[in-house]
Parts: structure tokens; sequence; C-alpha cells
């Protein structure tokens, strides 16, 4: 039996047969109680081909936690593929929320596939019901439910799986935790939140319901495709644990073997879930700047001309909301940012091979019976999010009082794409190269709730107007309708939400607010900034067709990578929050699949310092998405501000630029199959548990190690380098990693210590350049970094740079053997560029004779170094067709 409570003071409905035992403050319920819950039994268990079946019974009464359980469930597992299961549970009586098809595709099932050649097994226990995945070839169980039985009610839903000892467990995230997850009581909860100055342990902007657990024995990942807000709790109490609890939505998991030997894989494999990342233009790895309170297009042009004066490469310059009439999103200000002079910005950065970004926001300012064109469309087309009378659900953001864009209204693509047409114009409007899109959790000033706010916007709204078009005379009433019973603002079960107050509509729009077809706000909050991702991507794409959009989110879900970018929000200008952003960037880039990302360089929020802004500058060069970024009530710190922090960012870039091709390459392969643009050590040294928790050094592509000064006014840092061996990548010199700590002394705050991982031909840019466009004409150079067999690899992918689909390709492929280079491939896209020269690394004694294609280089074009052990051979042959280096 169970009783609703509602618990006097906290103002909190609770159900519970076992109450008497239930220790409930908020949402916290004793896992032992949990567990003590009768769960389901499994019954009519069938199983065809590569499907298990079955009906899920509610065993007893339940348990009645936070809501009745449902009484009937229906299991499906199916093995997907020979790495992949994929085991459903949902109320088999009513249709429940599911993350939309149209926001998140299911991949599709391969033919042919069967049990008995999977990489991991499905096993279930019948009564109580439990399934464990366990791998094919070692039997190690990676994931089981025995013991936690399952709990299945209208708004909470239970899992929790045993885990090893301590496991090692990355991703759950947008969080600011370190890369190997705390598992000693650490809640992890997905709920999108303007997170201002990203605190530690709270729900940030995006929702990323994947892990990838570690052992030395092997890798393997769980997707949970749940958009619902939740708490994911790791413990250390009676043995480690995972458990999700949701608020909402079904049990739908993907169980990805990952491989015993090579982490990355299970990267790939989750790629096959959620897709692989866009390709980005080749310009959007230049060097971006962008600042809050830039106060007018005098400010804007005077940051351009600095850039240039002081010779550091700016690539794309930003302006946010400051550009915007009062705010308003596809406006600009007649006096501060005239329309005729923004053009004049545009203008001038194109002619000079540099590009322009604006910010535009979800919001719409409300403005019934103005002249605000957006408002007036969109109130047309009816396509603002709905609260549950009917009318225009209203925010409070930027420009006021706002409507919210409802992403999922048939007619949303057309208004979005029709606002950007006009605003975006090349011919009479802005024409952005890029954009921005922030706020889009969604976010709201207001605190809950808010009604003198609306209240008031809405008398001041004369005539008031009717909120939306009559409805179509025919329209049939009296129809059958399931009117939801859940409670939408105050669920029984509470997620650890830290914006004010904790309620779920706080500081957002709120839970009951209804989108097109009924969906309400609390099952698709976490998918709004993903959907807005998609209409600002095809907005773009429709204004340039063909060429690859730029758009850079703040708010993100499962999959987005696929169309966006993602910056790390309101870091502050702090050593912890530099430190952190190299945790927060291997989530997305090693394990989201949202690989352009990177957080805002020197910190946004207060005041930066010149030795974090120099340090930051350097790091930031490491970024896949570099970009210079503050509050406007921060004092000013683009990179010309201070003589070191200039020095340190023309350093970087110009390292950065020199191994931009590399970089490219690897996005490249990222977008082909999901390989990590960015890997932490452990990916690459699996069975050297030193490296599981190494979060402030990590591997830009495969081979570049970086390894940042992380202290403040520190010239030293103490850095591990696995058992295998580098070669520092300015004196190319070579050290061997004997799997232990070594200290490096004297980096000045203009370097960063950088290294090559033995086994990679590095192909590089001879010099940097002050556009990509430019460095787009220099030749190449190969460095080649023989690892610890004496051999080295690598790969080069050259296109336009730009096209979604380009027309033509250069695609090289580097071996090296027995003193021997070959470089072979296809190059159909014409680079009109050399490889000027090969160099080779660890080379211990001079050669006696070097050869070019089988001839012998003359003296003049050889050199080499015993103290660096560097062998310089000039090539000088078009990046044409291939070639052979050979020395003995
Ligand atoms: C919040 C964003 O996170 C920040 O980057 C931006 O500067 C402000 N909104 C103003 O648009």
């Amino acid at each position: 039996m169970f009783g609703r409570r509602i618990l006097g003071g906290l103002g909190i409905v609770v159900y519970a047969s076992l109450l008497p035992v239930l220790s409930i403050h908020g949402a916290v319920v004793d896992p032992k109680v949990l567990d003590a819950c009768s769960g389901y039994s499994a019954t009519n268990v069938k199983t065809a081909g590569a499907t298990l079946t079955a009906d899920l019974a509610l065993n007893g009464d339940g348990c009645a936690v936070f809501g009745p359980d449902v009484k009937k469930l229906a299991l499906q597992v199916v093995y997907e593929t020979k790495t992949r299961i994929h085991v459903k549970i949902t109320d088999a009586s009513a249709a429940r929320f599911e993350v939309p098809e149209s926001v998140l595709p299911r991949p599709s099932a391969e033919r042919g596939i069967s049990s008995r050649t999977a990489a991991i097994q499905f096993n279930y226990t019948a009564s109580p019901f439990s399934f464990s995945i366990y791998r094919t070839a070692t039997k190690e169980v990676l994931f089981s439910t025995a013991s936690h039985p399952l709990i299945f009610e209208p708004q909470y839903l239970r899992v929790k799986t045993s885990l090893p000892t301590n496991a090692n467990i990355y991703g759950l995230g947008e969080h600011t935790h370190p890369f190997r997850l705390p598992t000693d009581n650490t809640t992890l909860t997905l709920w999108s939140r303007d997170a201002f100055g990203i605190p530690v342990g709270t729900n940030l902007y995006g929702n990323h319901p994947i892990y990838f657990e570690h052992r030395t024995t092997g890798t393997h990942g769980v997707f949970l495709l749940n958009a619902n807000g939740m708490d994911i709790k790791l413990s250390n109490v009676g043995g480690t644990s995972l458990e999700y609890n949701t608020i909402g939505g079904i049990l739908d998991f993907y169980f990805l073997a990952g491989s015993t030997t090579d982490p990355t894989e299970v990267a790939r494999q989750y790629a096959e879930v959620v897709g692989t990342p866009a390709e980005v233009p080749y310009w959007s790895f230049g060097f971006h700047q962008c600042r809050f309170g830039y106060n007018n297009f005098v400010e804007v042009a005077d940051v351009v001309s600095n850039y240039a004066a002081v010779d550091i490469p700016l690539e794309t310059m930003w302006t946010d909301i400051d550009y915007m009439d009062r705010r308003r999103i596809f406006t600009v200000d007649p006096d501060y940012f005239p329309m005729n002079r923004m053009r004049e910005i545009v203008d001038y950065l194109h002619t000079h091979d540099q590009r322009y970004i604006l910010m535009t926001d979800p919001a719409v300012a409300y403005l019934p019976g103005d002249t605000y064109a957006p408002y007036n469309r969109g109130t047309v087309d009816d396509i603002w999010m709905k609260a549950p009378n009917g009318s225009s659900a209203l925010g409070l953001v930027w420009p006021g009082v706002t409507v919210y864009p409802d992403w999922f209204h048939p007619k949303i693509a057309q208004y979005w794409d029709n606002e950007f047409k006009i605003f975006y114009s090349p011919t009479d409007g802005i024409d952005i190269d890029g954009a921005w899109i922030d706020m889009n959790e969604p976010a709201s000033f207001c605190d809950l709730p808010c009604t003198d706010i609306f209240e008031q916007a809405i008398k001041q709204a004369l005539p008031p107007p009717r909120p939306h078009p009559p409805p179509d005379p025919n329209t049939p009433i009296f129809v059958n309708k399931t009117i939801s019973k859940r409670d939408l603002l105050n669920p029984p079960y509470t997620i650890n939400n830290a914006a004010a107050t904790g309620q779920l509509s706080s500081k957002t729009a709120f839970t009951d607010t209804k989108h097109f077809n009924g969906m309400v706000e609390y099952d698709v909050h976490n998918l709004y900034g993903t959907m807005m991702s998609v209409a600002t991507h095809d907005a773009l794409l429709a204004r340039r067709p063909g060429l690859r959009p730029v758009v850079i989110t703040r708010s993100t879900y499962a999959g987005a990578g696929k169309h966006v970018g993602k910056w790390l929000g309101d870091n502050m200008s702090l050593w912890e929050h530099y430190r952190f952003s190299i945790a927060g960037m291997l989530g997305f880039a090693s394990v989201y699949q949202i690989p352009m990302v990177g957080s805002d360089i020197c910190g946004f929020g207060g005041n930066t310092t010149e030795n974090l802004c120099a340090r930051w500058a350097t790091l930031g060069a490491f970024y896949p998405f570099m970009r210079n970024h503050n509050i406007d009530t921060g004092n000013p710190q683009e990179f010309y501000r201070w003589e070191s922090v200039t020095e340190a960012a023309k350093n970087a870039i110009d390292i950065r630029y020199r191994l931009l091709d590399y970089i490219y390459t690897t996005f490249h392969q990222a977008h082909i199959d999901g390989t990590p643009v960015l890997n932490p050590l452990w990916y690459k040294y699996p069975k050297d548990p030193a490296t599981f928790s190494i979060d402030l050094q990590f591997l830009y592509g495969d081979s570049v190690l970086v390894s940042p000064v992380t202290e403040q006014d520190s010239t030293s840092v103490s850095i591990y380098l696995p058992r295998d061996i580098f070669y520092d990548f300015k004196t190319l010199t070579p050290i061997r990693g004997t799997g232990s700590t070594v200290q490096l002394t004297n980096i000045s705050s203009t370097e960063i210590p950088l290294h090559i991982r033995g086994g990679v031909v590095l192909p590089l840019r001879v010099q940097s350049a002050m556009t990509t466009t430019e460095l787009r004409t220099h030749d190449f150079e190969f460095v080649v970094a023989p690892g610890t067999d004496g051999t080295a690899e690598g790969k080069l992918y050259i296109d336009d740079g730009v096209s979604i689909v380009p027309g033509s390709s250069t695609e090289v492929a580097t071996k090296f053997r027995n003193g021997s280079l070959t470089v072979t491939g296809k190059f159909g896209f014409k680079t009109g560029v050399k490889t000027s020269r090969v160099r080779f690394l660890g080379v211990s004694k001079v050669p006696r004779v070097v050869m070019v294609n089988g001839r012998p280089v003359a003296k003049t074009g050889v050199t080499y170094d015993k103290t660096t052990q560097v062998l310089d051979v000039s090539v000088g042959l078009a990046l044409a067709e291939g070639f052979t280096v050979h020395f003995v």
C-alpha cells in the first residue's frame, strides 16, 4: 500500500508505503530503502534473432517512493551491432515522453547480429528483475542492477548499477568536476542552467548522460537516452555504485562494448549513436576576439586595428548583445552601432580575409502593439512557447519581458530562417560569417514566481492584443484528451537544481510551458539549446548554401556536435578555472562528440591578471575553439593590453597555426568516424593507471602533448611522461618517458611546454601567418618522430576548407620505416604549395647518404645536428604527388 502524504513545512508531496523507514529530506531517500523495494518480475520472455522482449510486472504493491509504481513495463533488448546493446524499458500501457527522433535520430541496427558474436552480452534475473551487461571476452560484468531493484513511477525512475571500487568514470556533464569523476558522494544533475561562474558540483548548461568507464582490462560506455531532469549519483557507500534518478521519460540505454585495447573505440561507438561532429571551416580554427561591453562600433573597429598593429593574428571579430537596439535580437542600435557602420566593419574584415560573428539570443522582446517586426512576425506565425492558459509564455531576459521561440513548432524553421535572411542579409544587413547563440537553456532572470513582472508587462501592452490568431472555425472540440496528472512545476522527486530556490522553473521557462504538439517544457527543457542550434545551423546554411556553418552555442544535449560547437560558458578569471578548462574541454572533445570547444580565454567574470592571461593565451591556443572573451564589468583583456601577453599570444598562435592542418585532419577524421580530437593521456596509455586521473595535461590530436604551467606566478610544472619516447616540440630532442613525473623549470609566461609523442609524422606549415587564408599559401614540412619501435605514421587531409561536400581533396598518408619516409595518397585538391623539407628526429648518427625519390640530395640540402639528433632534409617538391626520403 502506498499513502500520499504531505510533509508539512517542506511542502513536499511524498508517496511512500515505507514512509516510517524513509529518510526523506528534499529528494534524499536512503538508498537502502530503495534497494529494499520489491521491483518487478520478468515474464513472457521471448527471443527472436537479436531481440529479446519481456513483460515486467510489478511485485506486490511496489515501492511508491515518489508516486504510484507503474504496474506493467515492457522490456526490449536488441543486439544492434557487435558492440552495442540497446535496452529499452517503457510503460507497457501508456505512452511516455521520449526524446523525439527529430532531435536525435536513432541509430539503425545492423542485420545479422546475434548475441553469439557480440562483444558484450545481456543477462537477466527474472525476479526481482535485474539485468547485467558483461564483456564476452573476459566475462567481466560491466553494468549490473542486481540488488538494486528498478523503480518506475510517473515522475521518478531509478536504475542503479554496482561498479568496481573507485571506478574510473568520465562524462555525465556538463559539470565542473575533474575529468575522472569523484565516486565519493557525487551528484551530477542534468538540467540546463544559466550558470554564471560555473560553480563546482552544480548543473551547468549542457546535458550529456553518457559515461565511459575505463579499466586496465578495457573501456566501455553507457548512454541513457533520456532528456528529463535527472540526478546521477556516484557513491562509495557499501561499494561503488552509480544511480540514475530521473523525473520522467523512459529507460533507454545504449551499452557500448568499447574495446579491451583501444579506449578511443568507445568514442567511435558513441558517435554511431549520436552522430559524428560537424566538419567546421578551416578559418574557424583561427583566433577569435570577443567581449561583452564593446560600447560602440568605434571600439569594435579599434580592437581589430590594435591586433593588426601588434601583429597578433586576428581571424574573427565578435560582438556581443551590445550592438542591439535595447538588446532586442535582429536589430542594431541606431546611434551606437548604426547599420551602415556595421556593414563597413564587415566589409573591412572581409577584404582583409577576416570574419565577423554576432550574438543571437533565442528570447524575443515581448512587445505587443509595437513595431518590432521579429515579435510581430512570430506572433502572426504563433510560434511562441505557450503558458498553460494558451497565452505566450513569458520570460525575462536582456530586452526585458520576452517570449521564447518554440523549436518544435512546424513554422519555426521558416521563421528563424527568415529573420536571419533579413537581418544578416549580405546586401543590406550584416553579413556575418557565423553565429553565436547564448541564453538557450533557456535562461530567464526572473526569480520565481515572477508574476509581478509579467502582470506589469501585460498591463503596459495596450490595447491588449490577442496573443495568437483565432482557432480554425472547424476545429473539433470536446475531443478525448489525456490530461497529464503529473506535477510539472514541483515534481515529488526534486533534482538537485542549483538555480535559486532549486525549483525546476527557477531562472528558466516554466516547466508547465507548452510546446507544439502538447510537449511540455518539463520534458524538453534540456533539448532547447540543441534545437536552437539546429535551427541556427540551418538558417546559416540557407544563407550560404553548401558552406559549412559555424555556430557556437552554450547549451547542448547529446548529438549537438553534429551541428555546432560549444564554449564552456561563464567561467571566471581564476587559476582554478584556467586549470578546469582542460577537464571541461576533454568532456566535450573526447567524450560528448562536440570537439569544437573552448573556454573563455583569460576568463569571463572578474578581472584577469597579466600572468594568468599570458598563460591562458598559451593554453587557449590548444583549445580547438580559441576565443578571448570577458564580461562587460571586467577590465579589458585583449592580448595586446600587456607586453608579455602579446608575446605569449604570438608564440602560441604561431605554433597553433603551423599545426593547423594537423588539427584540421584530426577534425576530418572525427567527422568521419568520431575519433576524438583531444585525448586524455589514458586514451593512449590505457594500461598505465597513473594516467587515469590526469587532466592538467592532454594530447592535442593524437600526438602533441600539452602540459601547461598550472600555478599562479610559477615558472615550473611537474608533468607526467608515460613509458614512451617523446620529443621536445621546440628543440626536437628526444626524451625518454619512464612512467614518472618530470619537473620542467624556467618556463617563461610566454611559453607552454609541448612534446611530440613518438610514432607520428607531423605535418606542419613551415611558417605561420596573420590569417588562415594566408596560412594556406605556405609550404609544408613533415616532422618524423619515431616511436620506441623506430617507426612513425601520419596523415594529412586538405580540402577547400569551407564546402560541406568539397569538390576535391588531398589525402596523404605518411609512413616511416627503416630510415625511409614514404608519402603517398591522392592529391585531388590543388594546394599550390610544396613540401619544403622533412625533419627526422632521434637520428643517432650522421647519415652517409640521403636520397629523395632515390636520388642523392646535395650536401647543401642536408643538415644534421648531433646534439638534438635532428636530420633536416630539403625536399622542395610540389605537394601534388607522392615521394620518398631515405637515409642510411
Ligand atoms: C551570457 C554569456 O554566457 C556571455 O558570454 C555573454 O557575454 C552574456 N550572456 C551577454 O550576452
